[in-house]
């Protein structure tokens, strides 16, 4: 079946002026904040792949695990006709789960969600490949915004994987799980990916490898800001920094001046003024709970009915249904 067009709710001007206003806001306010979102150009994609294979990065390979050893029944409980993605960078995990979904015949379409139309391309190609019978219907949007906007097809199962619901702060989590039970007639289902809280010395790790890896994925975001709105960061004059937040128990990746300095921001008319040692943060990566999870779903109106965890229970798949 061909590729259908993408259904468009995000276009590159309106990008671009999100990113402006997202970027002001940021470095105006204190502390300072880059979003995350802003990591994943072409580059920042590819540091962000090889930060899935490093040793000390273990959540994707421990998501994949928990799905091989688990889609089977996946499918079998949401009995989906269609899959949408969100977030499609994770082709591989897609992947195990339309066998298992197309394997079990319930599955006829496949809704690829994300920001990145050439994300989505990719994806939709390599997936029309090797499912010939799916029909694949990308969708350009934010998954903070866009949700509501999704067609809402019977037996929908949702995924969101690989604990990207960890940038969100509370009071956005809650805006997005709304938003997710908003989008989900009855008879679908939620398949959420969250990392759990583990030692802070693991934690601290995986944000901080001996390779540097992170390291170059965190200042990508000051590449992209160069490129995109004529910024002038120094990438030397910042160190990649990685904390444990135990009170809110999630780890902050952030930026430090190492230098007194003013950056530019051309597209915005905007100068700032670092002091030394001070700190944008650029990341938080939520860890999580069974039951604050369950907590979560259960505000926004769903009922958690599976959990699956790897061996050490590091990081857990939930599937939840709308009440
Ligand atoms: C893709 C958001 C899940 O928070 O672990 C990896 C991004 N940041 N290393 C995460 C990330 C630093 C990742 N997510």
């Amino acid at each position: 079946m061909p590729t259908a067009d993408a259904e468009v709710h995000l276009d590159p001007t309106a990008l671009a002026a999100q990113m402006a206003e997202d970027v002001r806001d940021g470095l105006t306010h204190r502390p300072r904040t880059l979003p995350p979102k802003y990591f994943y150009d072409a580059r920042g994609s590819e540091l962000f792949e090889q930060i899935t294979r490093l040793a000390d990065y273990y959540p994707t390979r421990t998501e994949r695990a928990i799905l091989d050893a688990h889609a089977q029944e996946i499918a079998e409980e949401s009995g989906a006709e269609t899959l949408v993605e969100l977030g499609s960078g994770t082709s591989e995990k897609t992947r195990l789960l339309l066998r298992a979904l197309t394997g079990a015949g319930t599955l006829r379409r496949f809704v690829p969600f994300d920001v990145d139309p050439a994300v989505l391309e990719e994806a939709g190609a390599a997936v029309a490949q090797e499912f010939p019978d799916l029909a694949v219907q990308p969708v350009v949007g934010d998954f903070e915004r866009h949700l509501r906007e999704l067609p809402r097809h019977p037996r929908r199962l949702l995924a969101f994987l690989g604990s990207t619901i960890g940038n969100l702060d509370p009071a956005q989590r809650a805006a997005f799980l709304d938003d997710v039970r908003a989008s989900l007639v009855p008879g679908s289902a939620f398949l959420l990916g969250t990392d759990l809280v583990k030692s802070p010395d693991r934690l601290v790790a995986a944000y901080d490898d001996t390779e540097g890896v992170t390291a170059a994925f965190n200042k990508n975001v000051l590449r992209v800001l160069n490129r995109e709105l004529g910024a002038d960061f120094d990438l030397e004059a910042f160190a990649h920094r990685a904390v444990w937040d135990p009170e809110n128990e999630w780890i902050e990746m952030r930026l430090e001046s190492l230098t007194a300095q003013r950056v530019r921001v051309d597209a915005l008319a905007l100068e700032v003024e670092l002091a030394e040692g001070e700190q944008v943060r650029t990341e938080i990566s939520s860890k999580f709970r069974r039951q604050g999870i369950a907590d979560d779903l259960a505000a926004a109106g769903l009922r958690m009915t599976r959990w699956w965890t790897d061996p050490d229970e590091d990081f857990a798949l939930s599937l939840s249904v709308p009440v």
